[in-house]
């Protein structure tokens, strides 16, 4: 069998949560990570990291990409090959658009990949859930599309969540950062039974409304009790950019993932002006936000290239 030498990796962002799917929901965005693997003849490991904030990345043993690489290896149990890995960033750090879960993603493929795939799909996303600790980003960051992740006592039960064309997600990424550590701190450890049953009818409600498209069910559905009551206050303005984007057309707004970024949802019509009035009504607070239109990526994780050594 011909032995993988190098392989170039595209990972997609991911929005997680989407309001009341706290830790349960997330979608993959057309905005994306590169990871370039490449065998060696001898030594242990090189990163280097560029593109995006790139100097912020460690490229020591504690680089969350190398030990998601190990980590394959442990799993697989065989010892890594000496290896480079080459980092290429699209995608923000600490913003609430699964950076860490691009990282862990991008090191388990390249690692099945360079070892021959002993893995299948399913495994590798055991492995990355494992990792990261919840499914939301990393299960959509893996396969794409919108997906729903609900364990059950023996494994995970993935759900393909249909999002209507007409849904616009829209992704402000402002200056700042909030480390999902501190923004995981901030949660109350018990809620009461009202908010439970709020979020419970709400998350029905938005996978309704996400699969027809009705702006009427997506404007009530896109609300949550669990974490962005608390969140809110971590991200300055929240509320009045929450306002400024409704009144000008969009379904709602949430926080994506653990924050600072939020995502809005509107149509194809309403969307320059949802972007306009994010973009300037967080400015009012002194902050300068990237805000864009996406589209959801259906694919997950991309092979680029692969050179093999026959
Ligand atoms: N569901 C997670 C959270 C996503 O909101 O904390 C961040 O990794």
């Amino acid at each position: 069998m011909p032995i993988v030498s190098c392989v170039i990796l595209s990972i997609p962002a991911t929005s997680a949560n989407l309001g009341p799917g706290f830790d349960c929901i997330g979608v993959a965005l057309t905005l994306d990570s590169k990871f370039k693997f490449t065998r060696l003849e001898s030594g242990n490991f090189s990163i280097t990291v560029k593109g995006l904030e790139a100097e912020r990345v460690k490229t020591d043993s504690s680089n969350l990409s190398y030990q998601a690489f190990i980590k394959l290896y442990k799993h697989i149990q065989q010892k890594p090959p000496p290896v480079d890995i080459e980092i290429t960033l699209g995608i923000p750090l600490a913003r609430g658009l699964g950076s860490s879960a691009t990282a862990i993603v991008g090191g388990l493929v390249g690692a099945n990949e360079l070892a021959g795939k002993p893995l299948n799909q399913f495994q590798l996303m055991e492995l990355a859930i494992s990792m990261e600790g919840h499914p939301d980003n990393v299960v959509p960051a893996l396969i794409g599309g919108c997906r729903l992740a609900v364990t059950s006592q023996t494994s995970w039960k993935i759900c393909d969540v249909p999002w209507h064309k007409n849904i616009i997600p829209i992704v402000a990424i402002p200056d700042f950062e909030i480390s999902t550590e501190d923004a995981r701190k901030v949660l109350p450890t018990q809620v009461s039974r009202a908010d439970t049953i709020f979020n419970t009818a709400h998350l029905g409600l938005l996978l309704r409304g996400l699969a027809t498209g009705r702006s009427d069910w997506l404007k009530t559905a896109l609300q949550d009790k669990l974490h962005q009551p608390y969140r809110k206050q971590l991200i300055a303005g929240y509320d009045t950019v929450n306002s400024a984007a409704i009144d000008v057309g969009a379904y709602g707004m949430v926080i994506s993932g653990a924050g600072p970024t939020l995502l809005a949802l509107t149509d194809m019509e309403h969307s320059a002006d949802v972007v306009a009035a994010i973009a300037a009504t967080w400015q009012q607070y002194g902050i300068i936000a990237s805000v864009q239109p996406l589209s959801i990526d259906q694919q997950g994780v991309k092979i680029i290239s692969q050179t093999q050594i026959q």
